[in-house]
């Protein structure tokens, strides 16, 4: 009745104003293209005023048999990963179906034998190997549910996560290689470990064979247990463990991400919804045919890599490039040798990476065929023309439709993008809603916003009037902060926290976040987290951090910072204070910029006058506007006199 995948524009239009008038029925007629061990009894339950959402509830499925099980018999041979290693000298992986079951179904027997059950938090830190996506999918194999941190972060980040989730298992490796780096993540764990009273078991895969601390009793080598594991479940040749059943709103796994307050929330999402939406958004956005080798570039420690490296192109029997390493190493010309190397025919990259890219000119591109390049896409923050032109001539030659596809963690998976070849593109500007997403631009007191500005576009607070089948469910531990974060700003709306213009036609462009969350080279990073961290340092009084335009990183970190002057010496205080914030957080939240001043601009209530900060930071001096409300006016022209 309705296409899974949209195959024209007429079509696009049609289809999303079917889901928009008739969704129940339409996500039905979706959710028929997956397996079930039974199906649902309702499509949609929900209001967001607790907020409550239940898509296809009632229905019973394994997300592992969808993305692995259910393609055995016709295409068990067929590579499901193909991993490049770090180091090209290395040699590579391929992982066919057939593997990757045999891995999930051992991996998930390690997990039983070591007392992991339905609904146990799985903490997993691990660098970008198959391992990891075994170790995932392992985990919703058996039900238990798995919370992916990123390998930049530090210790006490990591404690952190594993106190609010309460994990009482760990997934690790000894060490990750990043471009000429070795990181010991096993001794991050070890670090992270002191004091957690929950976590049972660690088990450490080997990948750097650097040296590290086994605990007795605790950590287990991961080689040793799975082949053990194999020896148990294998029958006749065969190795196979059984998928638990899971109820279509079970938590699937918890994925920390920053807000505008000082602590990550854990954003969770559910088994059926998550399945339904990665899927559908991944054959139609990147319009993904049989036999199509997709190379997403995140690091799978974010939501890209879980939805759009494991999950989505798994689950509609693709074959994912998956990559251990960094764009720039050993040389610049990397992504672009595995493009060669592999023939890839769709590359899902950020703008960051982009623009890095474009900075080493058009050498690295000597001699490398893209020629297989079919689309290309984006993702993570907002790409400027520049690089949105340089991406389409250099990479794609002109020939290869550019998606700008805007989403959160928050979101599960693609809510805007052009559909590649199939709905216009338009530089800049993610364009049009996925079908069943309604979005509307609202002003600050949640009005809907029907009047152009004077750039001739609807302009405001980006919102979503209903729910999609992959919208967040809760904050692992604290439902009441999902609904203060993201439903009580504007009653019955989700707030998406970002600002948006709107077109004639209907396109949509992202201007950005509109709260205090900051996206550093496509990492979200909230500047109260920062300022907490900043603050942890003896010398420190008081700070604040604001982001500004960094022509690389999309922006940058700017700390004005209060310090009680007993170094004398502002070097080493700088030092000092981003030592703290890599042991707080980890490197990626390192400011960019710290600035001594001796006091920041506050209102007569005490609040921190950020716009101003903003401001300064831009390094728009004269537009400062009123600030004669200061406590102390004056402090602003010193802030001014010391910028960097
Ligand atoms: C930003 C990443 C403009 C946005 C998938 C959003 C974008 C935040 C785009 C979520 C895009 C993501 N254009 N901005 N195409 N994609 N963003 O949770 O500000 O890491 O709110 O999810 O990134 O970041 P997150």
């Amino acid at each position: 009745m309705y296409p899974f995948q949209i195959t024209s524009f007429e079509q696009y239009k049609e289809t999303y104003q079917e889901s928009i008038n008739h969704p129940e029925k339409f996500w039905a007629a979706v959710a028929e293209n997956f397996q079930w061990r039974k199906k649902w009894d309702n499509v949609l339950n929900w209001n967001f005023k607790e907020p409550k959402v239940e898509w296809f509830s009632g229905a019973k499925l394994n997300i592992t048999e969808n993305c692995i099980d259910r393609h055995l018999a016709t295409m068990g041979d067929k590579p499901a990963i193909i991993w490049e290693p770090n180091n090209p000298d290395e040699r590579t992986r391929t992982v066919t179906y057939n593997r990757l079951h045999k891995r999930v179904c051992q991996f998930a027997q390690v997990l039983k034998n070591n007392g992991v059950k339905k609904g146990d938090r799985v903490c997993i830190y691990m660098g970008m190997i198959p391992e990891l996506a075994y170790a995932i999918l392992g985990c919703a194999r058996i039900g238990a549910i798995h919370s992916v941190i990123f390998g930049g972060f530090s210790a006490q980040s990591i404690a952190d996560r594993l106190f609010d989730a309460q994990a009482e298992y760990i997934v690790t490796c000894d060490g990750a290689y990043r471009g000429g780096k070795d990181i010991p993540l096993k001794s991050v764990i070890d670090d992270a470990l002191i004091g957690n009273r929950t976590v049972k078991k660690v088990i450490v895969y080997t990948r750097t064979r650097t040296p590290v601390s086994m605990l007795k009793g605790r950590d287990l080598w991961w080689e040793d247990e799975m082949e053990y594991a194999e020896t148990q479940i294998e029958k006749e040749g065969v190795v196979s463990f059984p998928a638990e059943e899971m109820d279509a709103e079970d938590p699937l796994f918890i994925l920390y991400t920053s807000g505008s307050t000082g602590k990550p929330k854990g954003v969770v999402h559910t088994c059926a919804g998550y399945m339904v939406w990665t899927t559908y958004t991944f054959v139609n956005v990147f319009q993904y045919k049989p036999g199509d080798l997709f190379f997403c570039t995140a690091d799978i420690g974010w939501i890209t890599g879980h939805s759009y490296i494991v999950y989505g192109p798994l689950s509609a029997g693709g074959t994912s490039v998956m990559f251990e390493g960094i764009p720039t190493y050993p040389d610049a010309g990397r992504f672009w040798d595995i493009i060669d190397k592999y023939k890839v025919n769709i590359l899902y990259t950020a703008p960051t990476a982009i623009r890095s890219l474009m900075g080493f000119g058009l050498e690295p591109l000597k001699g490398k065929d893209l020629s297989s390049l079919k689309i290309l896409g984006t993702v993570g923050e907002p790409i400027n023309e520049e690089a949105w032109h340089w991406y389409d001539e250099n990479i794609g030659k002109k020939k290869c439709p550019v998606v700008d596809t805007w989403w959160q963690t928050e979101t599960g998976g693609i809510l805007i993008s052009n559909l590649a070849g199939i709905t216009p593109s338009k530089p800049s500007w993610a364009t049009l809603p996925m079908p069943g997403v309604q979005l509307v631009i609202v002003d600050e007191n949640g009005k809907e916003v029907r009047e152009k500005d004077d750039t001739g576009f609807l302009k405001g607070n980006l919102c979503i009037k209903a729910p999609w089948p992959a919208i967040i469910r809760t904050t692992y531990g604290d439902h009441d902060r999902c609904r203060k974060n993201y439903f009580e700003t504007y009653p019955n709306l989700y707030f998406t926290g970002d600002g948006a213009l709107k077109d004639d036609i209907g396109n949509y462009r992202i201007t950005g976040r509109v709260d205090d969350v900051l996206n550093v080279s496509g990492h979200r990073i909230g500047t109260a987290e920062v300022e907490n961290a900043i603050n942890m340092h003896a010398g420190v009084v008081e700070s604040a951090v604001v982001g500004y335009p960094h022509d690389l990183k999309g922006q940058g970190i700017y700390a004005f910072v209060i310090d009680n002057n007993r170094h004398g010496d502002e070097d080493l205080t700088r030092k000092d204070i981003l030592q703290t914030v890599t042991r707080i957080i980890g490197p990626i939240a390192k400011p960019d910029k710290i600035q001594f001043v001796k006091g920041l601009p506050k209102t007569r209530s005490g609040k921190i006058m950020r716009r101003i900060l903003r401001k300064i930071a831009e390094g728009d001096l004269n537009n400062l506007g009123d600030i004669t409300t200061l406590l102390d006016p004056g402090v602003v022209e010193e802030i001014k006199k010391g910028k960097l």
